[in-house]
């Protein structure tokens, strides 16, 4: 099943251009599942009728669904909800706790379990995604690493009995970090399902993420970030959708001073993603309802299938070049001295800005050192003695 994600600031267009997706992909005769993961829903809003938990045929071939994370988050996590607040009350050092606790990550992570269900129906050709604002899902690329990491150090996965954490045993009372059996399995089974999301998010012949954008400075920088962390989590960008172009005849009088900036901002687009790139108007009135966004998506992808893989490149490869092995990360909108690389026995550790990225190393290079690493036409190029 086609996994389309579409990604983007808050207010670009996300949830208009993701149903358009869906429709436009419809027509193209897949049969279509589209499903908004952004807990402030506005599926039903865009398509002007009412779309709620239970699926729902909008159009001919297209079943949509808002997924509440409320009713699926089932009584496991509330079980370890309740556990770490209670380990970690009076600790001073929660971040590994607070990333664990924020919920719009993991109400996304949650609702993208729904990916798996509707994977498993059979029933559906391309599913498209409707992600609430970059922020929390890039958090939602975070948690993984995050989960995994409070998993691999505090508990010991291969021998259950021993169950206690020897880092927060010295801190707190080691009586209560020994999770009741409900908790450690609840915390198995969460970890599993973040497992599998990750291999579909992370799954390129599967799983696309479409960035929308708007051509206004500051949405631009934006989107420029989250594209290279996008890139850094190994999640291929097949578009970028730009959406509300001025029309010439829109900028004229009072808006003139839009025709220059956008003029401006539409070469930075075209500077910073290295991609397909869509245009949409903006249009006089909000295009609302399955005829209008039918049009949108006539506008957007022309006579071609939206579902489609509109690139194959991959942001992370695996090269072998001079007899030596280079692992490439396409980090186009990055400065080098926002980036740092360390190896840490199987796993690289590549670190842009403020997010970081655990990468297991293949065999092939587990045991060997770094040769070198440097910033190449916005390839990071991390090169492997052999
Ligand atoms: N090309 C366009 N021309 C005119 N109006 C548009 C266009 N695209 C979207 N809109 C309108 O802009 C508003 C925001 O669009 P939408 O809800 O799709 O954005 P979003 O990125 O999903 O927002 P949020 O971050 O709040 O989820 C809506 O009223 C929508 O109808
Ligand atoms: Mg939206």
């Amino acid at each position: 099943m086609r996994v389309l994600l579409h990604m983007g600031k808050g207010g670009v267009g996300k949830t208009s251009l993701a149903v358009a997706t869906a429709l436009g992909a419809a027509q193209h005769g897949h049969r279509v599942f589209l499903v908004s993961t952004d807990s402030a829903h506005s599926l039903g809003d865009a398509l002007g009728r009412e779309v709620g938990p239970i699926p729902v045929e909008v159009a001919d071939g297209v079943v949509a669904q808002e997924v509440s994370a409320l009713i699926e988050l089932d009584r496991s996590w509330s079980e370890i909800q309740e556990w770490l607040h209670e380990l970690l009350r009076d600790d001073t050092d929660e971040l590994v706790a607070e990333e664990l606790l924020v919920f719009p990550g993991l109400e996304e992570l949650i609702a993208l379990r729904k990916l798996s269900e509707i994977e498993a129906m059979g029933e559906f050709d391309v599913c498209v995604v409707d992600c609430a604002p970059t922020g929390s899902t890039l958090r939602l690329l975070r948690f993984p690493d995050v989960l995994r990491l409070f998993m691999e150090n505090f508990f010991d996965f291969k021998r259950r009995a021993a169950r206690a954490i020897r880092p927060l045993a010295n801190r707190v009372g080691a009586g209560r970090l020994v999770a009741p059996d409900s908790v450690f399995e609840a915390f198995e089974r969460l970890y599993r399902d973040v497992e599998g999301i990750r291999q579909v998010l992370l799954d390129g012949d599967r799983t696309s993420a479409r960035l929308v954008v708007n051509p206004a400075r500051v949405i631009v920088a934006e989107t420029r970030r989250s594209y290279s962390y996008l890139n850094l989590y190994g999640i291929v960008t097949d578009a970028v959708l730009v959406n509300r172009v001025w029309p010439p005849a829109a900028t004229r009088g009072y808006f003139a001073p839009w025709a220059e900036r956008q003029k401006r901002e539409l070469e930075e687009i075209e500077r910073s993603f290295p991609v397909p790139r869509f245009y949409a108007p903006l249009y006089p009135s909000e295009p609302i309802g399955v005829e209008a966004l039918c049009e949108l998506s006539k506008q957007v992808y022309g006579e071609r299938d939206p579902a489609q893989h509109f690139t194959r490149s991959r942001p992370i490869r695996l090269t072998r070049r001079d007899g030596q092995t280079q692992l490439e990360i396409d980090l186009p909108n990055v400065a080098k001295d926002e980036i740092d690389v360390t190896v840490h026995g199987d796993q690289l550790l590549v670190r842009v800005r403020d997010a970081q990225r655990q990468i297991a190393l293949p065999a092939s290079v587990v045991g060997c050192a770094v040769a070198g690493a440097r910033l190449e036409a916005g390839v990071l190029e991390v090169v492997f003695e052999s």
